[in-house]
């Protein structure tokens, strides 16, 4: 019996790992922990009933003592630690419940999974860490490239990505660190900027497009991660990092310009350029050779097969969508999008 621990997985990439794992290995035990922070929503499980093959608790993951209390009457083979905050615009504001998430965080579930003894800990980091290359540089990021993050978010993300690492230099622990670029898909919460421009259209507002719109982002879709996920968990060696990267980079502009396409709408009256995000990355270039060469994971969904799947899942789930936006999200729009 494979019993798995999802940490996260009321956040955008767990609870889709969490249906993956549903679909694809019916016969594992999925434990998942969640804080439910305003990035967490039950409702991203809809439809997974707990039992004997599911189980959730609400919790930090910065908490040793509830961790170990809900660990102890579980053996668990892998552990996905996707728990985090998650957004670059929120950490600008106040880093700090970022350093704890994400840094201790991670340092009390490493140590718990020293204690409890695991056959994989998957570590989910970011291409973010690497920092940013600027405007016009032919730099590409391998797995061997310096970490250099540029922002809060990623710092913290580093952070944790170096106690993995060190995690398995000093105690041997079987970590595997994944640096994934932009994920997308159905379940992301409307801060993050391919759910916002849907969900704003979809409301007749207009698209904030940050700067000059030339930033890149490189787009992943989110099955292509969890997929990734769990070959990880099986195949990869102890101690091994693995970038993850999407369908190639494309401007912020043209990403915006693609979704105006899909939902036939005109440009001129839908895009607003408005102030950057202070010390904008300019791009992540990601070479992910290795993950395919190595382990034969590849990810197959082409951008704009991805986008046509999820304009269908948010135009078909406002009752998932409406209901954070009209929530606390509104204060948090409100004073990030004041120009709009
Ligand atoms: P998300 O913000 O949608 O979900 C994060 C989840 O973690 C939420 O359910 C939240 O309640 C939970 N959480 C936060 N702090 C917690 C804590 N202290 N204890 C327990 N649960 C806590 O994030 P996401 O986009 O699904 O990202 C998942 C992971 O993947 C993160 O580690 C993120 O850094 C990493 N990642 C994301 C992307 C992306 O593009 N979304 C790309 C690369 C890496
Ligand atoms: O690269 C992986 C990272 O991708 C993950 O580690 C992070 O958790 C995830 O949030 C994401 O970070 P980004 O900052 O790239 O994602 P975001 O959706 O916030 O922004 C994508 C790009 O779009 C970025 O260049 C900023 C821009 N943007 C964003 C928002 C919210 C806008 O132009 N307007 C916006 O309103």
């Amino acid at each position: 019996m494979t019993t798995v621990l999802v940490t996260g997985g009321a956040g955008f990439i767990g609870s889709n790992l969490v249906r993956y794992l549903r679909r694809e290995h019916r016969d594992w035990r999925i434990f998942n922990i969640d804080k439910l922070t305003y990035a967490g929503n039950l409702n991203n499980l809809a439809g997974i009933e707990v039992g004997p093959d599911y189980s959730f608790v609400q919790g930090d993951v910065a908490d040793g003592a509830m961790l170990s209390r809900v660990w102890a009457r579980r053996r668990i083979k892998y552990v996905f630690h996707l728990a985090a905050e998650t957004h670059v615009d929120r950490s600008l504001k106040d880093a700090v419940p970022f350093v704890r998430a994400n840094i201790e965080g991670t340092a009390v579930l490493l140590d718990l999974a020293r204690t409890e003894g695991v056959e994989k800990f998957i570590y989910m980091s970011t291409d973010e860490v690497y920092g940013a290359v600027p405007r016009g540089s032919d730099e590409v990021f391998t797995e061997d490239s310096p970490l250099k993050p540029r922002n809060p978010y990623s710092a913290t993300k580093a952070g944790a990505d170096l106690l993995c690492q060190v995690a398995h230099a000093s105690h041997d622990m079987p970590v595997v660190i994944v640096r994934a670029a932009n994920n997308y898909g159905p379940y992301q919460h409307p801060e993050k900027f391919l759910p916002l421009m849907l969900t704003n259209l979809m409301q007749g507002r207009k698209v904030p497009v940050y700067g000059t719109g030339q930033q890149m982002r490189d787009w992943l879709f989110v099955d292509d991660t969890c997929k990734a996920l769990v070959g990880l968990a099986e195949r990869a060696e102890p101690g091994s990092i693995y970038n993850l990267s999407g369908s190639g980079l494309i401007p912020n502009i043209e990403l915006a310009r693609k979704v105006l396409d899909v939902m036939r709408l005109e440009e001129e009256e839908n895009l607003k350029m408005i102030a950057d995000r202070p010390g904008h990355d300019f791009s992540y270039p990601l070479n992910a050779d290795k993950i395919e060469r190595e382990l034969n994971i590849r990810t197959e969904t082409r951008l704009d097969d991805g986008l046509r799947r999820t304009v269908f899942w948010y135009r078909n789930n406002e009752d998932w969508w409406r209901p954070i936006r009209e929530g606390r999200f509104k204060d948090y729009y409100k004073e990030q999008y004041s120009e709009l």
